[in-house]
């Protein structure tokens, strides 16, 4: 499944990014400045918006071994020097406060613990660091919600774990983080969050 999942991403995700996703993308991570992780990135899709003189450190982590292999690619392509690791979010290998800004997209819903990402995520990444997501999310329309709900046993089964009723936002908030930005698209199916993680 990781390996089919991997391999048609980008092809099956391709017309949404041309229209709208792709520029969700550099509006969140042109800006970005000094040593950043971004967990969950997939084949690279963020890469060619972290070039800038202010970015000193692209760090990714990433338990799919086929889109790692991927996004190496995707960092040649774009010629940005990415460190990259294998693993799960739940667990990250670096050190408390290694990072100015930690980053994901479409990830929190395909994580097993959103609670242990977001506290992962706030341990390695200093204090008054930003948190920056862009994610798909349990709508507030109960019948959404509802529909959300029904399919989201099969999604799961199709799309390698993704939760279509995943409440991201109130996990996000649960761990401390103080969101300064949520920006919510398409009826609130899709939000952009910036958090800072408190002194
Ligand atoms: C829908 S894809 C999004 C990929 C990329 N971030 C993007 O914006 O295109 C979800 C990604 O989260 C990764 N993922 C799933 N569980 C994870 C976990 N526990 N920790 C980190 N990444 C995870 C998947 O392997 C996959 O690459």
């Amino acid at each position: 499944m990781g390996k089919w999942f991997a391999v048609l991403y980008d092809t099956v995700m391709g017309p949404l990014e041309k229209r709208w996703i792709a520029r969700i993308r550099k509006k969140i991570v042109s800006g970005l400045e000094g040593n950043v992780l971004e967990i969950g990135a997939g084949t690279g899709a963020n890469f060619p918006y972290y070039a800038n003189e202010m970015v000193k450190r692209v760090v990714t982590l990433e338990p799919n071994p086929y889109m790692i292999d991927q996004a190496k690619r995707r960092a040649k392509e774009v010629e940005l020097p990415v460190e990259f690791y294998q693993g799960r979010a739940e667990t990250l290998p670096f050190k408390d406060g290694e990072f100015d800004t930690v980053v994901a997209t479409l990830v929190l819903c395909s994580v097993s613990e959103p609670q242990k990402v977001f506290q992962e995520m706030r341990r390695v990444c200093k204090k008054g660091g930003k948190i920056v997501l862009f994610e798909h999310v349990r709508t507030e329309s109960k019948s959404l919600a509802a529909m959300q709900d029904v399919l989201t046993p099969a999604w799961k089964r199709l799309c390698d774990g993704c939760h279509l009723n995943r409440d991201t936002g109130r996990y996000m908030k649960e761990s401390g983080i103080k969101v300064v930005i949520e920006k919510k698209y398409l009826k609130g199916i899709f939000v952009e969050y910036e958090g800072l993680n408190p002194k």
